[in-house]
C-alpha cells in the first residue's frame, strides 16, 4: 500500500494567505496541516508516500517535510505542472503508484480518527475504491453519495442542487489500480478538471465495488478562513495538553489548558485556554483568550485576541479586541491607542494594518 499526498492546487480560497504560502503548510494549533496527514500515514504503517506538488508550492512543501525521516517514511515528489484536477493528480502520480493500492489523502484535510484500521478494511474486502463520507447541513457545497443498504456506493454527484443525500465526500480515498482505466475514460468537467468524483462514478459504472464508509467523528477541509479558524477550534479542544515551559511572571494569570514553549515571556496578561503559544512569543499586558494559536516570535502588546490563528513574527499592539482573525506572518496590526471596536481580520504575511 503506498500513499499519495496532494499538496499542489491554488489555494484560492485562502488568499491573501496563500499567495506566499502553501495552504498544506498553513499551521492548526501550530503545526502545519501536512504533520496531521503524515502522522495519520505513518501510524496506518505506509512508508512510500508520493507528494503531488505544484511549480508554486514545490519548495516549501519539499522543506518541510524533506525526506519524510521524522515520520518515517519516504517521500517521492511529484511535480503537477498545473491543477487539473485531483484525477489529473492521479494520473500525473502514476509512474511512482505502479500496480500498487494506495490511499490518497487531499493534503488540506483533517481528519480526527487515523486511516490506520482502514487499511485493514480496504485490504479484506477486496474493493476498488473505499470512500469516506460525513453528514453534512450544506450538502450542495460538496460531492455527495448515495449508499445502498451493503454500503456501497451508487452514485456520486459534484456540488448537487437537489442534493440525494446528505452525505459530502471526505478528502480521504483507498483506490485499488482499478481506478487508472477510469481515468482514462472520463473528461474534463465544465471547470476544466479531470475530477476524481467523475472517476469513481466510472469505476462504479463499469461494475467496480465502491464502499462508502461513514464518519461519525469530525472531519475538516480547511480550505476557507472560518473552516480553518474552525479546525483551530477543535484541535486545540481535544490534542492540547496544559503544559507551560516558558516565562509567566507573578502579574500573569493562566487558567484551562495553555500550552507554551519554552523561550516564550508572558508579562502581566491573561490567559485562558485552550489556547498555544509558540517560541520566542512576548505577551505584554495583553488577554489571550480559547482557541487562539500564536505563531513562533509574535509579539502581542496590550491587546485582547480570541478565537484567531497569528502566525509567525507578527507584531499586535493596543488592539481592544480581535476575534475570528487569521494573520499572516510578519503582519502588524497596530493602532496608536486602545479603542473598542472588535477587528475581524484575514491578512497576507508582510501586511501593515494601522486602524
Ligand atoms: P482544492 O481545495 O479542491 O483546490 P485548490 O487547492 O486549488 O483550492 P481553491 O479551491 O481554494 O483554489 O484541492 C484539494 C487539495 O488537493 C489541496 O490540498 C490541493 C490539492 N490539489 C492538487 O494537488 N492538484 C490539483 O489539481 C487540485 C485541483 C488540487
Amino acid at each position: 500500500m503506498k500513499a499519495l499526498v496532494l499538496s499542489g492546487g491554488k489555494g484560492t480560497r485562502l488568499r491573501p494567505l496563500t499567495h506566499t504560502m502553501p495552504k498544506q503548510l498553513v499551521p492548526v494549533a501550530n503545526e502545519p496541516i501536512l504533520s496531521y496527514v503524515f502522522r495519520h500515514i505513518q501510524d496506518a504503517g505506509i512508508k512510500d508516500v508520493g507528494v503531488v506538488v505544484s511549480p508554486e508550492t514545490q519548495n516549501d512543501v519539499r522543506k518541510f517535510l524533506g525526506k519524510g525521516s521524522r515520520w518515517r517514511v519516504r517521500t517521492t515528489y511529484i511535480p503537477q505542472q498545473e491543477p487539473l484536477g485531483l484525477a489529473h493528480a492521479v494520473k500525473t502520480a502514476r509512474p511512482f503508484l505502479g500496480n500498487s493500492p494506495f490511499v490518497m489523502y487531499l493534503g488540506d484535510n483533517l481528519l480526527a480518527q487515523g486511516i490506520k484500521e482502514f487499511v485493514e478494511t480496504f485490504r479484506s474486502e477486496d474493493l476498488d475504491a473505499l470512500i469516506f463520507l460525513k453528514e453534512v447541513e450544506n450538502p450542495q457545497a460538496f460531492g455527495v453519495a448515495v449508499l445502498n443498504k451493503k454500503g456501497e456506493v451508487i452514485k456520486l454527484v459534484e456540488k448537487p442542487k437537489k442534493p440525494p443525500s446528505n452525505l459530502a465526500l471526505v478528502g480521504i480515498y483507498f483506490f485499488s489500480p482499478s481506478i487508472h482505466k477510469a481515468i482514462d475514460r472520463i473528461k474534463p468537467s465544465a471547470r476544466g478538471e479531470l475530477e476524481i468524483t467523475d472517476a469513481i462514478q466510472e469505476l462504479i459504472r463499469s461494475g467496480g465495488t465502491v464502499r462508502g464508509e461513514v464518519l461519525d467523528d469530525w472531519w475538516l477541509d480547511t480550505g476557507k478562513k472560518d473552516d480553518f479558524l474552525a479546525a483551530n477550534t477543535i484541535v486545540l479542544d481535544g490534542y492540547i495538553k496544559h503544559d507551560v515551559k516558558g516565562k509567566v511572571d507573578r502579574k500573569s494569570s493562566v487558567t484551562g489548558r495553555v500550552q507554551i514553549e519554552k523561550t516564550a515571556k508572558i508579562v502581566n496578561s491573561r490567559l485562558r485556554g485552550p489556547i498555544v503559544i509558540g517560541k520566542r512569543c512576548e505577551i505584554v499586558d495583553s488577554f489571550i483568550g480559547p482557541h487562539t494559536s500564536i505563531g513562533h516570535g509574535t509579539r502581542v502588546i496590550n491587546s485582547a485576541i480570541e478565537h484567531s490563528v497569528i502566525l509567525d513574527r507578527c507584531h499586535i499592539e493596543n488592539i481592544a479586541r480581535l476575534e475570528d482573525s487569521l494573520i499572516g506572518r510578519e503582519a502588524r496590526v497596530v493602532r496608536p491607542k486602545n479603542h473598542s471596536r472588535a477587528l475581524r481580520l484575514l491578512i497576507g504575511d508582510n501586511n501593515v494594518v494601522e486602524v
